[in-house]
């Protein structure tokens, strides 16, 4: 009986150990809710990477960050030398909003829903990038069109958006975005293989008489 116990606790030890490593966190989120999670595994580092590159270049404003997860994208953010007080990250789960307020304790982590970001985004701050993990195409259209609405009234003339999906070909969101796309490519080094989708609202733009706020006014 005793033996038994001592094999045991090692093996709970280690058990509790992996299930607090990124993946497994991410694992347990997707076992619970995976419309919301939409993916089995955080993102590779080759992603993360591509979608921090794509908005390294905004000077000023803020970068935010929809869905970050355990972090991977916030991370390659910050290599890429944006300062951590530019970062508004916004995630739905409670659970990595606990994790990522440990690991970047100077970004701004909004535990909230992306489908809310014009009342959390702060008024008259300028918004240079979105970068989007969130799951778009397991969402109901409407909520999605409501979360891509807000994006172009959000980014002003020179913002980007960056969106990565799992579907290499157009996926249903696309067609709803209603900016030009200025950039696509595939990241094979993921699992699974994501395409990177880069938007300006620059053509897009409509005044707010043609486009009134929508109904989370900003
Ligand atoms: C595919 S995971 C991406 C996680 C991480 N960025 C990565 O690349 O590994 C999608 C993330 O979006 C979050 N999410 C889903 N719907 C959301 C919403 N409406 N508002 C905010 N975050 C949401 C999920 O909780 C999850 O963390």
């Amino acid at each position: 009986m005793m033996h038994r116990v001592l094999r045991l606790k090692p093996a709970r030890r280690i058990s509790h150990y992996l299930k607090k490593l990124a993946p497994g966190v991410f694992l347990q989120e997707f076992c619970a809710t995976p419309g919301t999670i939409g993916s089995i595994c955080p993102s590779s580092r080759f992603l993360a990477n591509r979608l921090a590159r794509e908005v390294a270049h905004h000077q000023d404003g803020l970068i935010i960050e929809l869905g970050p997860g355990t972090g991977v994208v916030t991370r390659a953010l910050l290599r890429q030398g944006i300062p951590p007080e530019r970062l508004l990250v916004v995630e739905y789960s409670n659970t990595f909003v606990q994790r990522l307020r440990k690991q970047f304790p100077h970004v701004n982590v909004v535990h909230g829903n992306a489908a809310d970001l014009c009342q959390i985004v702060p008024q008259n701050a300028k918004v240079a990038a979105i970068v989007s993990s969130l799951p778009l195409c397991s969402m109901p259209e409407p909520l999605m069109e409501s979360i891509l609405d807000q994006w172009r009234y959000l980014l002003d003339d020179r913002g980007t958006a960056v969106q990565f999906t799992y579907n290499l070909h157009r996926p249903k969101w696309h067609k709803h975005v209603q900016a030009r796309q200025t950039g696509s490519s595939t990241v094979w080094a993921n699992l699974p293989p994501a395409k990177v989708f880069t938007f300006s609202f620059h053509t897009t733009k409509l005044t707010s008489h043609e486009h009134p706020a929508p109904e989370h006014s900003c």
